[in-house]
């Protein structure tokens, strides 16, 4: 596929380039000065913004939303619905020398579906992001991160938790979280493992 191509099934500003050997699903918009690299897979219906760098051989889901000034470097994964905000950072040798080959060495990185990370965020290789967790602007995630998890801070710590729609779970007077927007109930099962009890977090938002 040549950079600038317009097909019916994808928008690729001609300002960008996309290489040979890639798939990108039917309404995923491209914007200016970005490279989607060899052996990537973009699902459909996701938006990359500018200058942004993808692959090679990145794996990103469905309805992923790419903000500008980010790159997806190879050993990064990123599940259906991610948010990466604008100008955050991945990276995927831990302790890199410019002396020293680390290529073979790398630590991925998993985004599970839905999950945001917030604007200049940095996540240090070799951690899974839980899905929907939210991690703060500026945040720099070094562990692990579970589901529904609101993470701030240099280095981040669980400040609570959020719900799928992005909102802090507080309990109301019934002991239960819901979601002050959708009315989703959700609970910590056990400590650290909180679940939505009423919708799967696998499972489609019903339509509007
Ligand atoms: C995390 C965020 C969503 C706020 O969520 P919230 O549920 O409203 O959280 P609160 O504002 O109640 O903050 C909870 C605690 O975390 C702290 N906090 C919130 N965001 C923080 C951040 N980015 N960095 C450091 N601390 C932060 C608050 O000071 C508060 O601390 P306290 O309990 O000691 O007072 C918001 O601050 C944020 O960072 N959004 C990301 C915006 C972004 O990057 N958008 C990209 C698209 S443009």
């Amino acid at each position: 596929m040549k950079a600038g191509a317009d097909s019916d099934r994808y928008f690729a500003h001609p300002s960008s380039f996309i290489d040979d050997n890639v798939s990108i699903g039917a309404g995923t918009k491209i914007w200016h000065v970005s490279h989607v690299m060899g052996g990537s897979v973009i699902g459909r219906d996701c938006r990359i913004g500018q200058n942004v760098v993808i692959g090679p051989n990145a794996r990103i889901g469905n309805g992923v939303k790419i903000q500008n000034n980010v790159s997806v470097y190879p050993g990064v994964e990123l599940d259906d619905f991610v948010f990466c905000g604008p100008s955050m950072v991945f990276t995927n040798v831990y302790n890199p020398r410019s002396e020293i080959p680390r290529m073979a060495e790398l630590r991925p990185t998993r985004v599970r579906r839905g999950a945001t990370l917030g604007a200049n965020c940095t996540v240090v290789c070799g951690v899974t992001i839980g899905c929907y967790a939210m991690v703060g602007a500026g945040a720099v995630i070094r562990e692990d991160v579970a589901d529904y998890a609101l993470m701030v801070g240099v280095p981040a710590r669980r400040a609570g938790w959020v719900g799928r729609h992005g909102h802090r779970l507080q309990a109301d007077a019934g002991g239960a979280w819901r979601c002050p927007e959708s009315g989703f109930e959700y609970r910590e099962v056990r400590p650290g493992v909180v679940r939505c009890l009423t919708l799967d977090e696998n499972a489609p938002l019903p339509a509007p």
